[in-house]
């Protein structure tokens, strides 16, 4: 039994989390959920968005599914997904984009993940006034960091047997910050010679993504060009809806869709819960539930795949709870 703290969110949040925990329930995955009440809908109970009761139960879980929440605009909060990455130290965002067969995008070998670093850069929030006409942003490389991060990118590679991890940069502009990222990436690279090392410039990465993705295969980089570059590749194989990501620290992992709250259709029962679905099947993968994970890709897959029974955004008109029962009756 896998105890797992489950944020389910504001917005659609509900809906999709009440599906994924229905759908893990039916493939036999032995999960004690420890249900944690986060976002705009907590604040006038409890007076902040992320009490501290949740992270504690991350911290004790050490591993948490996390459907997304609201930032309220003007409310003096900030931003609950910030906080948790600050509080926790994830310090590693992965994003795996993978081709779905059913799916249609301009191509159909994508298979590639982006490991972001989390915690630096020009996110580390060091900027100056230097009059009204001149602004700064420091960005911030440290050897620890970016150390770890490749190291993590390393791992991760091994685990999944991938082959080949990309160390992105601009190294030949940002020579001093970017310039020690990659002696770290060099450095690390000569400890797993199994896994073969290449380097290539992050605008000349976009160029090939967008000509010839599956090329690639692990990609590491600084916090800014991975924001960018992951939600390009995201776009690569369908957008929002198919979009998952993870956030990994020393730790605890917290798994996250990349969409947000949807408001707009909140409480509709027209949610896609397929992001959040894939967030679980990695999470299962995380905690080495290989054979039930494997099982519900295929479902998931499978559903797809026949587009009888799809949401909305996905080009039909199902339910969510019609979605859901689909998948569950395609599990083995
Ligand atoms: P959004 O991703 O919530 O919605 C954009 C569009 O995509 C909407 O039309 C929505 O209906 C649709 N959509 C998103 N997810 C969907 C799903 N699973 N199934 C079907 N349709 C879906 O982005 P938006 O509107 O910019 O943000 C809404 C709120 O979510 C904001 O408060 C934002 O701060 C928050 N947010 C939270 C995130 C998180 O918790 N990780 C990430 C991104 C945004």
């Amino acid at each position: 039994m896998h105890n797992i703290t489950l944020i389910n969110g504001d917005g659609i949040g509900p809906e999709i989390s009440d599906a994924v925990v229905k759908i893990l329930d039916a493939a036999g995955v032995q999960i004690n959920w420890e249900i944690q009440t986060a976002g705009e809908d907590v604040i006038e109970k409890e007076g902040d968005p992320l009490p501290n009761r949740v992270i504690e139960s991350i911290k004790k879980n050490k591993v948490a599914l996390k459907a997304p929440v609201t930032t309220p605009i003007g409310k003096g909060f900030r931003s609950v997904n910030v906080r948790l990455r600050k509080e926790l130290d994830l310090y590693a965002n992965i994003r795996p984009c993978k081709n779905i067969e059913g799916i249609k995008t301009p191509f159909n070998n994508v298979d590639l993940v982006v490991v972001r670093e989390n915690t630096e850069d020009v996110y580390a929030g060091v900027e100056e006034k230097i009059d009204d006409n001149e602004m700064h942003s420091i960005k911030i490389i440290t050897r620890k960091a970016s150390t770890r991060i490749v190291e993590y990118a390393f791992e991760y590679a091994k685990k999944y047997k991938r082959k080949t991890v990309w160390a992105v940069s601009k190294a030949n502009i940002c020579k001093l910050t970017d310039g020690l990222f990659l002696e770290c990436a060099r450095e690390v690279a000569k400890k797993y010679p199994e896994i073969e090392y290449k380097e290539i410039l992050v605008d000349a990465l976009c160029m090939q993504l967008v000509q010839n993705p599956s090329k690639f295969d692990v990609l590491v980089m600084p916090n800014l060009y991975g924001d960018i570059v992951s939600d390009l590749t995201a776009g690569l194989i369908g957008g929002l809806g198919v979009a998952q990501g993870a956030n990994i620290g020393l730790n605890c992992a917290v798994f996250e869709p990349v969409h947000g709250s949807a408001p707009d259709i909140k409480g509709k029962n027209l949610a896609n819960p397929s992001a959040l679905l894939m967030c679980a099947i990695q999470m299962l993968k995380h905690i080495n539930e290989f054979e039930k994970a494997e099982n519900i890709e295929k479902a998931l897959f499978k559903t797809i795949k026949e587009g009888r029974v799809l949401t909305k955004d996905l080009g039909g008109c199902a339910t969510t709870t019609e979605f859901r029962d689909e998948i569950i009756k395609n599990l083995k």
